[in-house]
């Protein structure tokens, strides 16, 4: 495969692309709660779909700072970091309303979300646990199962704007993989972002967000397995 492919499982060639292309709004998302939009884009004669999420069409929320696209995309980066491939490319760039996010658009089967995946594929439950371990480092509060998007024999997920709060709120749907052993590959991911999280994570936080994304990460270490939840009240709503 020549190297500047573009496709969302070569980083290089897919951020500059969605760095540099020309947006062209082709509609907005149906159900989203904020203004998503579904662009075009094109360069240098190639074109393919994005997610493009401007801050000015954010819904104020009162437990989250202003900036959800500055979190889509240090998600991004931390699925990189990890080298998990869970989160598509994505930027922040100037768009038709000002600066968002733009994230690569996958060709998902929308029949299939997180607890048709985990019935009917076990061979993707790798990937699902990778996803598991994600949202509890990112903080991830709304792990809906139709933010699990299955495209071909991968799982992505999608809408992270509303991860990596300082303070513990946790809300995902999967909890199947509660108490297994965290692989140990993915163990030594959790601690090269630890000692050296990176600055493409961290510029897009604030430092107390940093730090506790750090401690997060040190739980997972040191339990060494897939959190549980006691309270049995961290659901996203709704759950799909
Ligand atoms: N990267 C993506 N690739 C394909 N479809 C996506 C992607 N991101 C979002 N979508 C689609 O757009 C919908 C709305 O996106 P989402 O990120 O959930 O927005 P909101 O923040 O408004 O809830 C999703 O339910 C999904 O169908
Ligand atoms: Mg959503």
């Amino acid at each position: 495969m020549p190297t500047d492919e573009l496709s969302p499982h070569i980083d290089g060639p897919a951020l500059d692309f969605l760095a540099a292309a020309e947006i062209e709004i082709e509609g907005r998302m149906p159900w989203s709660s904020n203004a998503t939009f579904l662009v075009n884009l094109a360069h240098e004669g190639r074109t393919h779909q994005a997610i493009y999420k401007p801050v000015r069409g954010e819904r104020p929320l009162w437990d989250f700072e202003p900036g959800l696209h500055r979190r889509e995309c240090a998600a991004y980066h931390l699925s990189n970091a990890l080298g998990i491939q869970v989160v598509p490319p994505t930027v922040i760039r100037e768009g038709p309303f000002g600066e968002g996010s733009v994230q690569w658009f996958v060709e998902a089967d929308h029949s299939q979300h997180y607890f048709t995946i985990f019935e009917n594929r076990e061979d993707l439950h790798q990937q699902l646990r990778r996803i598991a371990a994600f949202d509890f480092v990112a903080n991830n509060t709304d792990r809906k199962s139709g933010h699990c998007l299955i495209a071909g024999d991968h799982v992505w997920g999608i809408d992270h704007g509303l991860c990596f709060a300082a303070d513990f709120k946790l809300r995902t749907v999967i909890w199947e993989f509660s108490g297994e052993p965290i692989d140990p590959n993915l163990i030594a991911a959790l601690e090269a972002l630890r000692s050296d999280p990176p600055a493409s994570v961290k510029d897009l936080l604030s430092t107390a967000e940093v730090e506790a994304l750090l401690v997060r990460t040190d739980h997972l270490i040191t339990t060494g397995e897939f959190p549980g939840d006691e309270t049995g009240q961290r659901y996203p709503w709704p759950l799909v």
